[in-house]
């Protein structure tokens, strides 16, 4: 959700700052601004829309210092006025922020009264409370003052016209990392804004403070502390945020779910061994319950989690949709443990989760596609889930790695000697296959182009399977699509269907072959248009999709890559923008 991007050093700044607004692109924003030093003198540029109108706009074609946001506005409407920078009533600060300053009103109301704001904007209180407090004190004390008012969430990088050579950052809750090489400072909210120019980074902790000039660097905490640097080299690539011959990332990410079971499979396992610190493990086996907690796609891979986890080592389990778990206090048992699924490690609801928990001492596991994330800092333990960059708005891989690290994590508290490691091999042969064989999902979704709604069903696994088919179909071909357990059809949502209703039927467990089918029917009789997407033993001729036989417990795999072919061909003949969907955002990093 929203960017942030600040380079300052011996290099055009505003190309590099440029640049990693494009590689942040996937995040979802609507607006995008930058601003940039030229002798001393601070040109600040925003356009509505995509950081290539911004590009359209810009009238230098150099600068050593330069810092860039893309908005995804929280606070006033998306117009060029309210996308950032912002600058301070008198000029003399111009700031960028991620994030919500939730007392914004109070704020404006004790020290700002007289100050004529231009934006609608939270964010425009900030510059102001630094431009207010600095006509008594010094730029670092204004800051640190303004700091210690906010109340929500920020990452800003702050300019001071007097001193045009310095950035000044501040941070608390949205995420920022900090960049360096030999030849200057970076700063970030993901890793891709960095590639290219820093060699290594590292994040900054809430409620940091700092100053950067292109040969110094100084961090402090909000009482003055000076704190210490830790970097790391990164490790992600520019043909990493490539999306190669492919039209779209979505489709680039769907290809590589095959290789990247190998590839998990090659992390985790020893010949037939799991390797997974013990510590952790015997922590989960002494727990009495497990709560799982995502947001999203997230939260529906939990459900194959608490089926593993149920199904194998006996631990009752419990899945929770992380924006409800913040405002609510469910019955914890005496040793629970909690494992949040997250694909970005950064989404908002799941870390205000966390930290009402961790905050009790309760043990927390993150498994995650970001390990180098908050969730990760905040958690007692991490497991990654080598799916490789994820791009594309809708989540794919990291969906279908989710389901398969949990099933591995499942094996090793078991302690079991299972089959595993051969049916994820299977797993990713069938992939392979289903790749081979897309041309049905391209005719199914061509038939769902002019639909307005859609409904998926199926029981158990494959109703958990049909809630993600739903959502990708949702999000990316903006189709109305609700997914029911098909037993719960009759109950009430039958009443939507009418002549031509698209209903696809998601069928690979033996047990509800035939039930599922006959609510199929039901709705068939009521004259929906039905499809059904079922495992090779159980496939009838006239079945749609039928995909290859994998242990039972593991086909969530392959029939949701099936609906995530039919979604993503059904946005392309729409002709949505498939990776960065209207509205949404990547990470979601606000409450
Ligand atoms: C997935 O396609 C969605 N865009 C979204 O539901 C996502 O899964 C959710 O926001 C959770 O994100 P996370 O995995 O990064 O925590
Ligand atoms: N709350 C700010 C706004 O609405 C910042 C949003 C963002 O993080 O992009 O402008």
């Amino acid at each position: 959700m929203c960017g942030i991007v600040g380079h300052l050093g011996k290099f055009n700044a505003l190309d590099a700052v440029l640049n990693g607004l494009e590689h942040l692109e996937y995040r979802g924003y609507d607006s995008a601004g930058i601003a940039y030093a030229v002798e001393n003198q601070i040109f600040i540029s925003k356009e509505k829309g995509r950081v290539s109108e911004l590009k359209k706009i810009i009238k230098a074609s150099s600068s050593t210092l330069a810092i860039g946001h893309t908005r995804w506005a929280t606070h006033g409407e998306v117009n060029r006025v309210n996308a950032h920078p912002h600058s301070s009533q008198c000029e003399r600060f111009v700031l960028v922020h991620n994030g919500i300053i939730e007392n914004y009103q109070r704020l404006k109301q004790i020290y700002l009264e007289n100050y004529i704001f231009k934006s609608q904007t939270d964010t425009e209180v900030i510059v102001n409370l630094i431009a207010f407090f600095s006509q008594d004190l010094s730029v670092e004390e204004a800051i640190r003052k303004t700091m210690s008012l906010l109340e929500g969430s920020y990452a800003c990088l702050i300019l001071d016209t007097q001193q045009a050579d310095k950035i000044f950052f501040i941070k608390d809750k949205s995420p920022l990392l900090l960049g360096i090489s030999s030849l200057g400072v970076s700063f970030a909210s993901d890793i891709t804004g960095l590639i290219g120019f820093a060699e290594e980074f590292m994040p900054l902790e809430d409620k940091t403070f700092g100053i950067a000039t292109t040969d110094s660097l100084e961090i402090y905490d909000i009482i003055g502390l000076k704190k210490e640097t830790k970097f790391k080299k990164i490790s992600v690539k520019m043909e990493d945020i490539d999306k190669r011959a492919y039209d779209h990332f979505m489709l680039k990410e769907i290809h590589e779910q095959p290789m990247m079971i190998r590839k998990i499979i090659d992390h985790y396992f020893t010949k037939e061994e799991v390797r997974i610190p013990e510590r952790l493990l015997h922590t989960i086996r002494q727990s009495d319950k497990i709560n799982f907690v995502a947001c999203g796609s997230s939260m529906y891979a939990s459900y194959f989690a608490k089926y593993f986890f149920e199904k194998l080592c006996s631990i009752p389990s419990e899945v929770f949709c992380a924006s409800e778990l913040v405002y609510s206090t469910p019955f914890i048992t005496k040793r629970p443990f909690f494992i949040f699924f997250s694909q970005s490690g950064e989404t908002a609801d799941c870390i205000a989760v966390m930290k009402k928990f961790k905050k009790q001492g309760y043990p927390i596991l993150t498994i995650t596609n970001t390990i180098e994330s908050s969730m990760v800092r905040l958690s007692d333990y991490a497991l990654e889930l080598c799916a490789g960059k994820e791009i594309a708005v809708a989540s794919t891989k990291a969906y279908t790695a989710m389901i398969v690290v949990s099933a591995i994590l499942a094996r090793a508290v078991h302690h079991a000697k299972t089959n595993l490691k051969n049916n994820l091999k299977a797993v990713s042969l069938a992939m392979e296959r289903v790749l081979e064989n897309k041309e049905v999902c391209m005719r199914i979704a061509k038939e769902l182009v002019l639909d307005r709604d859609a409904f998926f069903i199926g029981r158990g696994i494959d109703y958990w399977t049909a809630l993600e088919a739903s959502l990708k179909l949702k999000e990316i071909a903006y189709i109305h699509t609700e997914a029911y357990s098909s037993g719960e059809l009759k109950h009430g949502p039958i009443a939507l269907i009418t002549k031509g209703t698209p209903v696809i039927a998601i069928i690979t467990q033996e047990g509800t072959n035939r039930v599922t089918r006959s609510n199929l029917t039901e709705t068939a009789s009521r004259g929906a248009r039905t499809y059904v997407i079922a495992s090779k033993s159980l496939a009838i001729p006239e079945d749609d999709v039928i995909i290859p036989n994998v242990a039972h417990y593991l086909s969530g795999i392959i029939s949701a890559m099936v609906c995530q072919l039919i979604a993503y061909y059904a946005a392309v003949y729409r002709g949505n923008d498939v990776d960065k969907p209207k509205n949404l955002a990547k990470s979601v990093t606000v409450e």
